[in-house]
């Protein structure tokens, strides 16, 4: 009778404290964790102080979300939110160097808006996460996004105001850094989405067919936008050339090999276009894209073969072999059964604890982080971290081929070592691109010794990052 009586109370008690506050501090919660380094002084400063360059832009563009029909080409209507009254929204391509500035307009998402650079390392307060670096959008508002994009390579931009939901509904388009010098050819950005189960390549959600003169040069930049993995089979004799936006050497795919391309993660395949046809399927669909001299033909039937695993190939990425790090950090995803923000069930854990409990890495600039993370469920987690391009250098405990990443593909049971040079000062989520995953809990933060954010998180301040 008394235990039964403690343990409602001890019920009680966890239901209510587990209860986020309508407007809160993300760092309020975390447990900071320096990672066994040096101790970190610390001069605070403020997310809101890291904008992006000032002077006159080279390229501008304003997008407006608003609530749009998209016709699918099937012929398939679907409601969705948009930017200027497409899903995807316009192809944002730019050249290396170049002052970019966005303005984004919030016509009528009532829920908000931000727009997020998934794979740009720009400044933080340019990193429109609602509730960390800005508040989010509301109906009516704007908010200017600048940066000048050092990176070459395929990136996307999406909603982070309750992402996900934001990012199914259609808040995401490509965003393609080219070199200064633009090479010849044919270069198609395919971001791939899911649109209310009807899975297409840009808005195709059949077979799109282009006609493209043999020999041509042809790049194919593969952005998931969707929750979950998917899977892309090829014909043409295509070769990987970039992984999230990071250039490897050429890499040619082996026959019937796959590639497997977790949430938010792109990458790109090349080919000289052959008499022939070259294709692109996305496995489990009927979306798939056919290049031809003449414009017709078919995806051939293939069957299922392996995965292009990175960490067998020679990427030519460096590692960081020898290198000493200042600070190594535990990251363990687990599940567990408790309260999250009031609600019982099994959640997500990061080293046990439920959010906003959770870990939070404290990094100072200038120093090489090591990050060993282990997926202890059986769920998939692909890793996102903002801000920062990640280098692969184990996997289950063994040296790989090192690749670069900036969302890292993790299947069931999977542990992996990564490694990064901290060189962009601010308050940086570390979340699962599984949307859903990051709003049930599976996301926290890395944090620069001192930083210090003006805004608030939570349903009052109409801040939800996920
Ligand atoms: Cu593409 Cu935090 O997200
Ligand atoms: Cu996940």
């Amino acid at each position: 009778m008394i235990a039964g009586l403690a343990l409602l109370v001890f019920l009680g008690w966890s239901w209510w404290q587990s209860r986020l506050p309508g407007s809160y501090d993300v760092m309020a919660y975390g447990a900071v964790d320096d990672g066994g380094g040096q101790p970190i002084a610390h001069h605070h400063f403020s997310v809101a102080a890291l904008t992006g360059p000032t002077g006159k832009p080279d390229y501008s563009l304003t997008l407006t979300a608003e609530k749009a029909p998209v016709r699918l080409a099937s012929g398939q209507n679907v409601k969705a939110w948009t930017f200027n009254g497409s899903a995807p929204g316009p192809e944002i391509r730019v050249r290396k160097g170049q002052l970019v500035q966005v303005t984004l307009v919030n016509k009528d998402i009532g829920e908000g808006v931000t727009i997020h650079w998934h794979g740009l390392d720009v400044p933080n307060a340019e990193d429109g996460v609602a509730g960390v670096t800005q508040n989010a959008v509301e109906e009516g508002g704007r908010y200017v996004y600048r940066f000048r994009p050092e990176q070459v390579g395929t990136f996307w931009y999406h909603t982070h105001q309750d992402a996900s939901h934001g990012v199914k509904q259609g808040l995401y388009g490509a965003l393609v850094v080219e070199p200064k010098k633009k090479p010849r050819g044919l270069d198609l950005a395919l971001p791939v989405h899911t649109f209310a189960g009807h899975t297409a390549i840009g808005t195709h959600d059949d077979v799109w067919r282009r006609r493209v003169p043999a020999g041509t040069p042809v790049r194919l930049r593969l952005i998931n936008t969707d929750s979950s993995a998917a899977r892309f089979r090829f014909s043409g004799m295509p070769s990987v050339v970039a992984i999230d936006g990071a250039g490897i050497t050429p890499t040619p795919l082996l026959p019937d090999e796959e590639i497997e391309i977790g949430a938010g993660g792109r990458y790109d395949v090349a080919l000289p276009m052959p008499n022939g046809v070259a294709s692109v399927s996305v496995v489990n669909s009927r979306a798939a894209l056919v290049l031809s001299p003449d414009g017709t033909g078919d995806p051939p039937e293939t069957k299922s073969g392996p995965v292009f695993d990175p960490g067998t190939r020679s990427t030519g990425s460096t590692g960081y072999a020898q290198a000493k790090f200042d600070r190594t950090f535990d990251l363990t995803i687990s599940q567990k059964i408790g309260f999250l923000n009031g609600k019982p069930g099994r959640h997500w854990a990061l080293n046990g604890k439920l959010y906003p409990n959770v870990p939070m890495f404290e990094v100072a600039k200038g120093d090489l982080v090591r990050i060993n993370l282990n997926n202890d469920s059986s769920s998939v987690h692909p890793m996102h971290l903002h801000g920062h391009h990640v280098i692969v250098l184990t996997h289950d405990g063994k040296p790989v081929s090192p690749w670069s990443t900036d969302t890292l593909l993790m299947l069931p049971h999977d542990r992996y070592s990564v490694a990064f040079r901290a060189n962009n000062p601010g308050l940086w989520m570390l979340h699962c691109h599984n949307l859903k995953h990051a709003a049930d809990g599976l996301t926290m933060h890395l944090m620069y010794a001192g930083v210090t954010t003006p805004y608030r998180a939570g349903k009052s301040a109409h801040n939800d990052p996920e």
